[in-house]
C-alpha cells in the first residue's frame, strides 16, 4: 500500500535551529550507517524509515560507504525514497558524505576534488536524487590542502548538487580554518558532525565554542556510544545487538564492552529509572540539553528503538544534583 506520512507529524517533534542559517534540524535525526545495508532486511529498513518520518524526523543522514557492502544504504534509501518518500522530497533534509575509502586507487579516498565531486556523482545515481540537501567532508585529510578540499564543497554547492555544506570530525582549529575558508568562499558551513557522548567527550573542549561564535550547527553521532548508553548489555550479549553481529567497518565489537564500561552503564540505569527514562532515551536528552547541539543522529536496527529514544525530547533538563551524579559516575 502506498505510504502516507501521519497529518500529525510535526506535532511531535521538536526542531531547533542550525547556526546561523535558515535551517531548522529536529532535534533528533536518523542515521543510516548500519542497519541499511544489503546484508539487512530492506522492509525492516523501510519501516523505520516510515516511522521515523511519521514521528517529524526530516532528516536522514548517509554517506558514500554506508552498508555493507559500502554504497549500498545509498541503494537501500534510494529504493525505498523512490517508493514511499518522493512526495516528501521538500519536506527532508538528506545527507551524504565522503572521506573514507570508498573505492580502489589514489582517487576514492580522504578530500581530493577530484574524490569529492566524483563521490557525491554516485551517491546521487545510487539514491536516484538530483542534489542532496547537506554534503559533508567526512574527515580530515592531513595531505590535502585545506582550501582544495573546502573549494570542492563550494563548487559542488555552486553546480546545485548540495544545498549546504557540512564537515565531520574536525578538530577545533581545523574546524575554524575550515570555517573561515568557506566563509570567503560565499557557501558558509551549515554544520559540523562530531562523536559526542556522555562516553566521548573531546567537543566540549573548544569545538563548541568555535561552532557557537561562527554560527555553525552541531549535529553529534553515536551518542549511544552505539548501543552500549543504552539497558541492552546489561545482561550479557543479545544475539540481535550490534556487538555481536560482526558488521565491521568501525561498529561495536564484544570486546568494548568491558567489565568497566559496564559497570558506569549499570550505575547510569538506575539514575535513569529514577528519572522515569530508558537509559537510551536519558543518554541522548544529555547530549540535547545543550542548546548547542542542533539534532543527535540517531542508528537504530528496530522501529521500536525510534518509539522508545523519541521519548527523549519530552524530558531532557538535568537538576544540578543528576549532572553531579553523571560526573562522578563517569569519573
Ligand atoms: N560522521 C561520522 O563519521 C559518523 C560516524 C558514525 C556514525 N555517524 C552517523 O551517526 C548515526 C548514528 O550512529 P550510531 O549508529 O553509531 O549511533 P548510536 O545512536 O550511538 O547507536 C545506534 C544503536 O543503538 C541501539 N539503540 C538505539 N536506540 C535504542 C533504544 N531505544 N534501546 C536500545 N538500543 C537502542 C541500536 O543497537 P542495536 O543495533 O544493537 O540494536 C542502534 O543500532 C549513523 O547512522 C550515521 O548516520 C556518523
Amino acid at each position: 500500500m502506498a505510504y502516507l506520512a501521519d497529518p500529525q507529524r510535526y506535532q511531535k517533534m521538536e526542531y531547533r535551529r542550525c547556526g546561523n542559517s535558515g535551517i531548522k534540524l529536529p532535534a533528533v535525526s536518523l542515521g543510516l550507517w548500519h542497519n541499511f545495508g544489503h546484508i539487512d532486511d530492506l522492509e525492516n529498513a523501510r519501516s523505520v524509515l516510515r516511522l521515523a518520518f511519521d514521528n517529524g524526523i526530516t532528516h536522514f543522514d548517509l554517506a558514500n560507504n554506508y552498508g555493507p557492502p559500502p554504497g549500498s544504504a545509498e541503494e537501500n534509501f534510494g529504493k525505498i525514497f523512490k517508493d514511499d518518500f518522493q512526495r516528501y522530497r521538500d519536506e527532508l533534509i538528506i545527507s551524504t558524505k565522503a572521506g573514507w575509502g570508498m573505492w580502489e586507487g589514489p582517487y576514492g579516498d580522504w578530500g581530493s576534488k577530484k574524490y569529492l565531486v566524483a563521490s557525491l556523482d554516485q551517491s546521487l545515481k545510487r539514491m536516484g536524487l538530483n542534489y542532496v540537501d547537506i554534503f559533508y567532508h567526512h574527515r580530515p585529510d592531513p595531505e590535502t590542502p585545506l582550501e582544495e578540499t573546502m573549494t570542492a564543497l563550494d563548487l559542488i554547492v555552486r553546480q546545485g548538487k548540495a544545498l549546504y555544506i557540512g564537515i565531520s570530525s574536525y578538530q577545533p582549529e581545523e574546524a575554524a580554518r575550515a570555517i573561515d575558508i568557506l566563509n570567503q568562499l560565499g557557501t558558509p558551513c551549515l554544520i559540523h558532525q562530531p562523536k559526542y557522548s556522555m562516553f566521548e567527550r573531546w567537543i566540549e573542549n573548544g569545538l563548541l565554542d568555535v561552532l557557537q561564535s561562527e554560527g555553525v550547527g552541531c549535529i553529534t553521532f553515536s551518542s549511544l556510544a552505539q548501543g552500549l548508553l543504552t539497558n541492552k548489555y546489561l545482561k550479557g550479549i543479545p544475539e540481535d545487538s550490534r556487538a555481536a553481529s560482526l558488521r565491521g567497518n568501525g561498529a561495536l565489537e564484544e570486546d568494548q564492552i568491558t567489565e568497566e564500561k559496564l559497570s558506569k552503564i549499570k550505575d547510569l540505569n538506575i539514575l535513569a529509572q529514577e528519572r522515569g527514562q530508558t537509559l537510551a532515551q536519558m543518554a541522548l536528552a544529555w547530549v540535547l540539553k545543550d542548546q548547542r547541539i542542533t539534532s543527535v543522529v540517531l542508528g537504530v536496527s528496530k522501529p521500536e528503538q525510534i518509539t522508545d529514544s523519541l521519548e527523549c525530547i519530552k524530558n531532557y533538563q538535568f537538576s544540578e544534583d543528576e549532572l553531579m551524579r553523571i560526573e562522578s559516575i563517569l569519573k
